[in-house]
């Protein structure tokens, strides 16, 4: 079953059996803060195991549960872009399925997209743990992965495998980063060279330039190291897959703008704001309980809350700098209705989530979706492509 078939906006949600575990997910959340990673892992291979087991009984009846529970669909939230039709505008953003595993299961949370990675040439163990930290007074996330995954050839054999299975019930997207033992120099074979495993298992993909997680990669973002990285990437693509770049928060305007120039000379097909930022500013967290250090010592990218106001601030930067020509996809700090408009009206065509997702739970995309529905019917306007951009009207 396909999630997004308009039938299912009949079913009356409240009566799964997922809707009935809704009130225990807080309890839950506070149990296993101490081991985000386990938890985190295990949620991803029990994920696997009934995507993969998806003609036995018990996982048809566990995704049909999660469909009728997860999944809205309404026109109104429906765009096309890139030839790829997004039933909703809400995306699973990269970092959660980094190997790819769940490949096959997340329309059935109701996304409307969902990124991959990132991926990298090689496969790598990222950095030690422990490397993922929640801190819950700030709603927001530590993380110094390190782009721990399987690496391109072993992805790309997973994913195969897996469209076998299914057809893709929604665009799937692969954000691409560097390997930790490639040089700097050497980046853009990296990048290409994991594209060629990748390009015929994925719908999009994004040079991830942004991650403060591996060493150096942000120094990509500058033009003259910018350059032979898209150059190589689209000179490869041959205009076959839409080719975005992801960017930090912590960019000036400046270097932005140089970014978006070189966006257009290569013709890329949009660009996603933002990754994760390494300013601890505004945080109330001091101490990281789990390693009893100054949050100021700790490395790593911040993302949830504290992250929201200053990615909203680059997508309308972005918007007015391209005047609505290159679509945006809006990333960080989204956990609600609010939080999701303010970032379309911005500019953001369509959106992404991590923390809030993991901070509110799976029921927030169907929540989120209804919400983003209201908006539109209060503002006086059909459809979403309407509310894109704005504010700045
Ligand atoms: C644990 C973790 C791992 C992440 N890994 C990646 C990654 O591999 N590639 C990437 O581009 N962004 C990665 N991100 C950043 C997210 O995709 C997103 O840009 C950021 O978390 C802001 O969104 P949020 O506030 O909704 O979490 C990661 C984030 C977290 C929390």
């Amino acid at each position: 079953m396909i999630c997004y078939q308009p039938f299912l906006m009949s079913i009356d949600k409240n009566i799964t059996m997922l809707n009935f575990l809704k009130p225990f997910y807080p309890i839950f959340f506070a149990v296993v803060n101490n081991s985000p990673e386990y938890v985190h892992n295990q949620t991803i291979k029990t994920l696997q195991n009934i995507e993969k087991k998806r003609d036995s009984i018990g996982s048809k009846w566990l995704i049909r549960q999660m469909e009728e529970t997860f999944c809205s669909y309404d026109s109104a939230l429906s765009q096309s872009l890139w030839n790829l039709k997004f039933t909703n505008p809400l995306g699973l953003a990269p970092g959660f399925d980094k190997n790819a595993q769940g490949a096959g299961i997340w329309s059935s949370f109701g996304f409307g997209f969902a990124e991959l990675g990132a991926v990298t040439l090689h496969p790598q163990q990222g950095n030690p743990l422990p490397r993922m930290f929640r801190l819950p007074e700030d709603k927001a996330i530590l993380n110094r992965m390190g782009a721990n995954n399987d690496g391109a050839k072993n992805i790309a054999s997973r994913l195969e495998q897996i469209w076998f299975r299914q057809k893709r019930a929604i665009p799937i997207g692969i954000n691409l980063c560097k390997s930790k033992i490639t040089d700097l120099s050497d980046a853009a074979d990296d990048y290409v060279n994991s594209f060629k495993y990748l390009r015929g298992w994925a719908d999009y993909f994004v040079v991830n330039v942004s991650s403060p997680n591996t060493p150096g990669l942000r120094s990509l973002q500058a033009g003259n190291q910018l350059k032979p990285i898209l150059e190589a990437l689209t000179k490869e693509n041959q205009g076959e897959k839409p080719i975005l770049i992801k960017i930090a928060p912590d960019l000036e305007w400046q270097e932005i703008s140089s970014i978006l120039q070189i966006s257009g000379d290569y013709n890329l097909s949009g660009v996603i704001a933002t990754n994760t930022t390494i300013t601890r500013e505004g945080l109330k967290t001091k101490i990281l309980p789990a390693t009893r250090k100054p949050i100021t010592e700790e490395n790593g990218g911040i993302s949830g809350l504290p992250l929201r106001q200053r990615s909203t601030e680059i997508i309308r930067f972005i918007y007015q700098e391209t005047k609505g020509q290159l679509p945006i996809i809006g990333v960080g700090g989204i956990s609600d209705t609010e939080s999701a408009w303010e970032k379309i009206i911005a500019g953001a065509t369509l959106l992404q989530f991590y923390s809030g997702w993991i901070y509110e739970g799976p029921w927030v995309v169907p929540e989120i979706l209804q919400g983003l529905k209201r908006k539109l019917e209060e503002n006086g306007l059909n459809h979403i492509e309407q509310a894109i951009g704005m504010e700045h009207n």
